[in-house]
Order: structure tokens, then C-alpha cells, then sequence
């Protein structure tokens, strides 16, 4: 993020901005937020390209499941933090991503610009992996557009289709990890999972921001064989604001 030229004032060594007449409440808190914001800093100082980086590295810390991959999938790769942890942990392992958005370029990476949930995308990321994958993540999230349940329903929609597509084809004793919202992952999302993999946990890492709806599940181990389940009757448990774990 470019900060050069914000006007603002320090208060204690915390940024102020000035709320300029374009500039919404909103946006001002944005802007506030992330020139406070240690891990926006912190991505800045490693030559990470988003603060999300931090989230992957703690959920790695804890459940460790870089070190062994051999071929990675990100869904919703912009602007590439994900990507750069892999690329950095995992030098030589393929890497494909895909994103709504363009993606500068990184090295090793292969980057789709287009709809996950397009019909052909998943042939298209399995054909340029050239295998199949032992590690999928997913931080994908809808745009919000403001109303609570249509927002967690689109985002959630999207997490479906993520475990659809790992249940599919990751390698046995595979790992996925997908950004999930109001807390987890609904019961009959849940049960899939549970089905398909020998480890299910949620956790929030430390940089993901408290005030935030997002979780992420952790699931491990992937059975040798797919269980068929129906998803239905969505079922949303909250959890609590912290890096705990839960099955
Ligand atoms: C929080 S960002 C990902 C940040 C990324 N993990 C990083 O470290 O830089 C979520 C991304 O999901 C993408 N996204 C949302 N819906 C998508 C879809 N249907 N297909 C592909 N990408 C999608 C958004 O465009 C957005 O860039």
C-alpha cells in the first residue's frame, strides 16, 4: 500500500488521518488501521506482498504441513503472500494459483486470471500442476457487500467448492486449508470433511485481525477414499477470538 502523502498525525506513535472530503469514515479507518498495523509493516520489511502472508506462517508454525508438499494449489492467490511463503519454504515445488484479479508475476508460479468456480478452471489448475496435489490453500473470499448472511453465504459457497475440489483430487494423506467465515465450518461441510480426511481443526492465527469473522480449517490426512456426502442444512457454530483449535 502506498502511504506516501497521506496526511496524518502521529498521537503517541500511533498514525491519525486526516478525513479528507473524499474520503469516507470507512476508508479513513482503513487507512488508519493499516498504517498501525504491525503486520502491514512487518509484510513491508520481509518483502511480503500482503499481510495475509503472517496468517499462512502461523498456521504453518502449528499445524506444519509446508515442509512436506510437493505440489501446491492457492485459490484466491492475490496479491501472492500465500504464494511467496510456499515459494520460500518450498523452492523447487510447483505452484499453481488462481485469482478474479491479476497477479504479478512470481517466479516458479504458474497464475490463472479467472473464476474459480468457472466449469473448466479446475482442469485447467490440475493440467498446468502436471500432478496432483498434496497441498490446497484457500483464502478465498467473496466481495462483501454489506449484508451479514450474503456475505457469509458467498463466501461459504466458495469454500464448498474448494473442498469439492480437494475431496477430488488431492493425493492420499494430502492437506487443505480454506479460509472460512462466522467462525467455522457449517456442520454438513463439516461431516465432509471429517469423512475425507483423518484430522479436521479450525484455529484463527494471531495475525488474523480480532475484530474479523474469518477462521480457517485444517484438514489432514486425506483417506484414500472420497466419501460421497450431500451438503445440506447449513448450520454455523461461533467460535472464540483466539488461536485455539477445535475439531
Ligand atoms: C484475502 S485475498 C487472498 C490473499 C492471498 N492469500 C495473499 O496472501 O496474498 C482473497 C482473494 O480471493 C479472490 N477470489 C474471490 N472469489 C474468487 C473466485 N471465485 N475465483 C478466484 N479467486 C477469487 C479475490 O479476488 C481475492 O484476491
Amino acid at each position: 500500500m502506498k502511504t506516501k502523502g497521506t496526511s496524518g498525525r502521529s498521537f503517541g506513535g500511533r498514525q491519525k488521518v486526516k478525513t479528507a472530503k473524499r474520503r469516507s469514515a470507512q476508508s479513513t479507518r482503513w487507512l488508519e488501521r493499516q498504517l498501525n498495523d504491525p503486520y502491514v509493516k512487518l509484510a513491508k520489511a520481509q518483502g511480503y506482498r500482503s499481510r495475509a502472508a503472517f496468517k499462512l506462517l502461523e498456521l504453518d508454525e502449528k499445524f506444519d504441513f509446508i515442509r512436506h508438499s510437493k505440489a501446491v494449489v492457492d485459490l484466491g492467490i492475490a496479491p501472492g503472500g500465500w504464494t511467496q511463503v510456499i515459494r520460500n519454504k518450498r523452492p523447487n515445488a510447483p505452484i499453481v494459483g488462481i485469482d478474479l484479479l491479476p497477479v504479478e508475476p512470481i517466479e516458479g508460479a504458474v497464475i490463472f486470471e479467472m473464476d474459480f468456480t468457472d466449469n473448466d478452471a479446475p482442469e485447467k489448475i490440475l493440467e498446468a500442476l502436471g500432478q496432483m496435489p498434496d497441498l490446497i490453500i484457500s483464502d478465498m473470499a467473496a466481495n462483501t457487500v454489506g449484508h451479514k448472511q450474503t456475505d457469509h453465504l458467498r463466501t461459504m459457497g466458495l469454500v464448498e467448492m474448494a473442498v469439492d475440489f480437494a475431496v477430488q483430487h488431492l493425493v492420499v494423506g494430502g492437506t487443505f486449508i480454506a479460509k472460512v467465515f462466522a467462525g467455522g465450518t457449517d456442520k454438513a461441510l463439516l461431516d465432509i470433511l471429517k469423512a475425507n480426511f483423518t484430522s479436521v481443526k479450525h484455529a484463527k492465527p494471531p495475525a488474523s485481525r480480532k475484530g474479523s469473522v474469518e477462521w480457517y480449517v485444517i484438514a489432514k490426512g486425506k483417506k484414500e477414499k472420497a466419501a460421497d456426502q450431500f451438503i445440506d442444512n447449513r448450520e454455523i457454530d461461533k467460535r472464540e477470538n483466539n488461536f485455539g483449535e477445535e475439531d
